[in-house]
């Protein structure tokens, strides 16, 4: 396989994953990359690696421009495994090459995956020099995990970003001029939803910073090289880590006999006719990380179930469990749901949205088996007294 040219002696040298669709629960709907970078300079580097599976690609990509036992430095941005699996791999070709990686929650990931090494921890602000270029470094601990860093070449301008401005999208394409930039955006958003959303104060940090370098170039290890957007993905950024969504309103249900369905309707209305952009899904049909990126431009969340043997439904709990682990801050949220005898689905939905930290904007609507068409006329009005209340506030 061949490596792909980024600029004058700098390869892209990863693997193309083009079947996964299942990332710890993400829909992965259009595959991912891994991407793996070969600096040529003085000293050979590589920066991060790949799936362990995928190492015999990254390995004849190498190949197709120097030997691997060519390779002197090897720079580790992040220790989970889609990044560093195909270390071990490359190791036995290179066992003298040093390798850099992010202080000590670096050196401890590295050796919990693949035993003791000379590993060289690195910090925010240290530079390393491969010859007629140069190497920083800086940490940016929770983004996603707490030994993630980023890695400049001042000289280039090019910033390897790792997970951050990452998409899971798998293309014969490299660039993001090569692509719709309506794609890439929404992969990217996806990615920031899913990965990166509940860590915003990080984000924002390695907004300010990423920023401030000005990159001609970022490289991140998933999805395509940003060379020519480059304003519009930190745009994107600065928006997403900022947590200042605007009025939109995102509908999320389960429905056994379309009562909670219309309750959801209803409610999807309202919000519409208060001049709101309101998005309804329906989980059968809706995988729940499809729905999360919808949060980051949405102020509020309402979501409806019925009961089913005491429980709010499976989907509507999956969904619920996913969102906790992800729940962006300051987001207004309320229950619905149709029931028959008991209904304690409604009160664990709002438990949970609770438990998700979200501030309850109004009390959980509940309707004994089948809504009227008055009682979904109340319903509507109900929700757009409560907007009318809190645009006063
Ligand atoms: Fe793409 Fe956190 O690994």
């Amino acid at each position: 396989m061949k490596a792909i040219k980024v600029r004058e002696d700098i390869y892209w040298v990863g693997a193309i994953d083009w079947t996964i669709r299942n990332f710890h629960g993400y829909n992965t709907g259009r595959g991912t990359t891994y991407g793996a970078y070969l600096i040529v300079d003085d000293k050979i580097t590589l920066i991060d690696t790949v799936k362990a599976e995928y190492t015999d690609e990254m390995l004849s990509r190498i190949r197709d421009v120097v030997p691997l036992e060519d390779i002197d430095i090897i720079i580790s941005n992040h220790v989970e495994m889609d990044h560093s699996g195909a270390l071990p791999g490359i190791r036995k070709h290179c066992p003298n090459a040093a390798v850099y990686t992010s202080g000590p929650s670096g050196v401890k990931g590295l050796t919990a995956h693949y035993g003791a090494d000379q590993y060289i921890p690195v910090k925010s602000g240290d530079r390393i020099s491969i010859g007629k270029r140069s190497l920083s470094f800086v940490a940016t601990p929770m983004l996603h995990w707490p030994d993630n860093m980023i890695t400049y070449c001042p000289e280039e301008r090019i910033l390897f970003s790792n997970d951050a401005f990452g998409q899971h999208l798998a293309t014969s394409e490299r660039f993001d001029d090569e692509l719709s930039l309506s794609v890439t955006l929404e992969e990217a958003k996806r990615y920031y939803g899913n990965i990166i959303m509940c860590y915003g104060r990080q984000a924002q940090e390695a907004w300010k910073t990423v920023s401030s370098l000005e990159p001609e170039m970022i490289a991140p290890s998933h999805g395509i090289i940003w060379r020519k957007h480059i304003k519009e993905i930190l745009d994107a950024y600065r928006l997403w880590s900022e947590n200042t969504p605007p009025g939109n309103a995102v509908v999320v249900y389960d429905s056994m006999w379309h009562s909670t369905e219309k309750m959801a309707k209803v409610i999807a209305e309202a919000f519409a006719d208060c001049g709101m952009s309101a998005r309804l899904y329906d989980l059968k049909g809706n995988h729940y990380s499809n729905i999360i990126p919808e949060l980051l431009t949405s102020k509020y969340i309402a979501v409806g179930s019925p009961t089913l043997n005491s429980q709010m439904m499976p989907l509507v709990s999956s969904f619920l469990c996913y969102l906790k682990g992800l729940s962006p801050k300051d987001r207004q949220a309320f229950a619905f749901g149709s029931y028959g005898w008991s209904g304690q689905g409604i009160d664990q939905v709002e438990s949970a949205l609770v438990e998700c930290g979200f501030h309850i904007c109004m009390e959980k609507i509940r309707i004994n088996y089948i809504p009227s068409q008055e009682q979904l006329d109340e319903i509507y009005s109900k929700v757009v007294n409560m907007i009318g209340n809190e645009t006063k506030q």
